[in-house]
């Protein structure tokens, strides 16, 4: 939002942003002192040493000292703005939630990132996007944390420190900042084959796109929504820009990345500010809510799984404009908190294993990056519905609480909040049956890593197919171990026969033989024919 310059009623003092810190004409100490000298510290004599005695002096350089938080685990580098969802009512049928409801206005923060780098890496690097949005709805907050990729790396989220641990910098040299070069990065996607269909979206032109809004946003798990009459769909979210899909080509990304290492971030602020909002549909493909949770004989619990859009169309259900950049990158961009846990009435979770990992994982990194359990006070946190919970003190409390009773129920003071109940719009779980011997293994249904990277390298027109192959020989070509090369072109093997041979000739190796049937025999017919329609222009 723009900067909040006003004068505070009876006064003439100036209050800029929340007031906190900046309020007032003259400079002061943390506590509210005026200073009369802010340039030299206080000595013994002019040429003495500096005194003990100098608050001023201390206050200043150890709130200096604390300034910097921990970067994210993962996705530490973004930029992000505001803006405002405005729903069509497409999904009143099969959501009850209230930011879906027809003619719907709804304010958003959306922070686009990188996954890789740290916080001061370049934005064109080849990488997965992160393309999350906060809905601060009035019924809670709902966040939709997504990629422009619409697949992950893997199945299982207790996999996740294992493929980050491969995909950061190594430990030893802290290079590169993506895959380049990048033994431990091949190691891994060479090892677990699941991984396949989404280095291969990696290896293609969305790997680097163009702008952050001209990507395409995906929810990737499958989400369970539920209307007003209790009926459940299946969905996956999608959005789509309106300025399209465009991609740099490998030689604009580098020279952009030497160039102008923030050129995502320029471009995303310097369109808003010049008044050219990006814009994206959002939509869902819906699928039954069949016992089976499958979809043409594909697992809608596998997150290395689309399903595609000619047999389950996106219907579009609202448009999202970004039209405010943050004041403040820290307040703001910095210390937002997504979480796919952050859901409303209406929406409600699935089994996909990765997800269940994700629902631990954000709010307990959090509490360290945030320090402490208070940050959904954090002012771009907090939610635009009224929050009456029992949470209390830690570090950082902002809330100065009343009562002596924060517990429910209570007969102390003076009545306890209400409980809502269905029809006052409280959220409460789907109840789905659960059984089942406790077991640590995929199903069946996750064994298939092949087939899903053919039919999306069956979908790319011969240019985009090239750059594909031009990308694979790049950066395999800069792994030091060949046996993770040779590995890998086995995994090409099982995609294309062209393409592993372009792939093994520029890498100066032998072209294997595929390990699996090249033809997809498992597929429906219905599947089948999707990739007997492409490539498409
Ligand atoms: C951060 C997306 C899987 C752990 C993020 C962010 C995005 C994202 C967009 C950045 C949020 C921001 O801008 O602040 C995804 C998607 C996934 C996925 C789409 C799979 C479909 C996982 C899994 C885990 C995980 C499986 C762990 C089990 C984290 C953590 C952060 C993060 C710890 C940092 C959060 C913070 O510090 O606020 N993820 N992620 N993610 N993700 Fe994921």
């Amino acid at each position: 939002r723009q900067p909040e310059v006003r004068t505070v009623a009876g006064a003439e003092e100036k209050v800029k942003g929340n007031g906190r810190g900046q309020r007032g004409e003259y400079l002061t100490t943390a506590t509210g002192t005026r200073l009369y000298e802010t340039d030299h510290s206080l000595t013994a004599g002019e040429r003495g040493p500096t005194l003990l005695q100098d608050h001023h002096l201390r206050e200043k350089i150890t709130h200096f000292d604390h300034e910097r938080i921990p970067e994210r685990v993962v996705h530490a580098r973004g930029a992000a703005a505001h803006g405002t969802f405005l729903a069509n009512g497409a999904a009143e049928n099969i959501c009850k939630a209230s930011l879906f409801a027809s003619g719907a206005r709804t304010p958003v923060f959306v922070r686009f990132s990188t996954v890789l780098g740290s916080r001061g890496s370049a934005d064109t690097v080849r990488d997965t996007r992160g393309f999350a949005t906060k809905f601060y709805t009035d019924e809670g907050v709902f966040d939709l944390v997504g990629n422009n990729i619409p697949v992950f790396f893997i199945q299982d989220g207790i996999k996740f420190p294992d493929i980050i641990h491969a995909a950061k910098p190594h430990p030893d040299r802290e290079i590169p900042q993506a895959q380049s070069a990048h033994d431990t990065f091949w190691d891994f996607v060479s090892l677990h084959t699941e991984a396949t269909a989404h280095t291969l979206w990696n290896m293609s032109d969305r790997g680097i796109p163009r702008s952050y809004r001209m990507m395409e946003g995906f929810g990737i798990h499958t989400f369970r929504l539920v209307n007003a009459d209790g009926e459940t769909n299946l969905v996956k979210f999608h959005w789509k820009p309106a300025a399209g899909v465009h991609s740099l080509v490998w030689e604009e990304a580098q020279i952009a990345g030497g160039v102008d290492p923030d050129f995502h971030r320029r471009d995303l602020a310097d369109a808003i500010e010049a008044g050219a909002y990006p814009s994206w549909d959002l939509g869902v493909q819906v699928f039954p809510d069949t016992e089976d949770e499958m979809f043409e004989g594909i697992d809608l619990l596998d997150p290395t799984k689309i399903v595609p859009e000619e047999l389950a169309p996106v219907q579009v259900i609202g448009t999202m404009t970004l039209d405010a950049n943050p004041t403040n990158f820290f307040a703001e961009t910095e210390q937002v908190a997504f979480h796919p846990g952050h859901l409303v009435p209406g929406v409600d979770i699935t089994n996909d294993r990765l997800l269940q990992a994700r629902l631990f994982s954000y709010l307990d990194t959090q509490i360290t990056r945030l320090g402490g359990p208070n940050f959904d006070q954090i002012p771009i946190n907090r939610p635009h519905a009224p929050v009456n919970d029992m949470l209390r003190d830690g570090f950082h409390q902002d809330g100065v609480h009343t009562g002596v009773a924060p517990y429910h129920p209570n007969s102390l003071d003076g009545g306890c909040p209400f409980m809502a109940s269905a029809d006052s719009a409280a959220y409460i779980e789907v109840p789905q049956e659960v059984s089942g011997r406790k077991v640590r293994q995929a199903p069946a249904s996750f064994d298939d890593h092949f087939s899903q990277a053919r039919l999306f390298y069956r979908s790319l027109s011969p240019v985009e197919q090239e750059h594909v192959a031009q990308a694979y020989t790049f950066e395999l070509g800069k792994c030091y171990e060949e046996n993770i090369k040779t590995r890998n072109l086995g995994i090409l093997a099982n995609i294309d026969a062209g393409l592993v041979s372009i792939v093994a000739g520029g890498l100066g190796l032998p072209v294997p033989e595929p390990t699996e049937p090249l033809s997809d025999p498992e597929l429906s017919p219905a599947l089948s024919q999707v990739g007997a329609e492409w490539p498409v222009d």
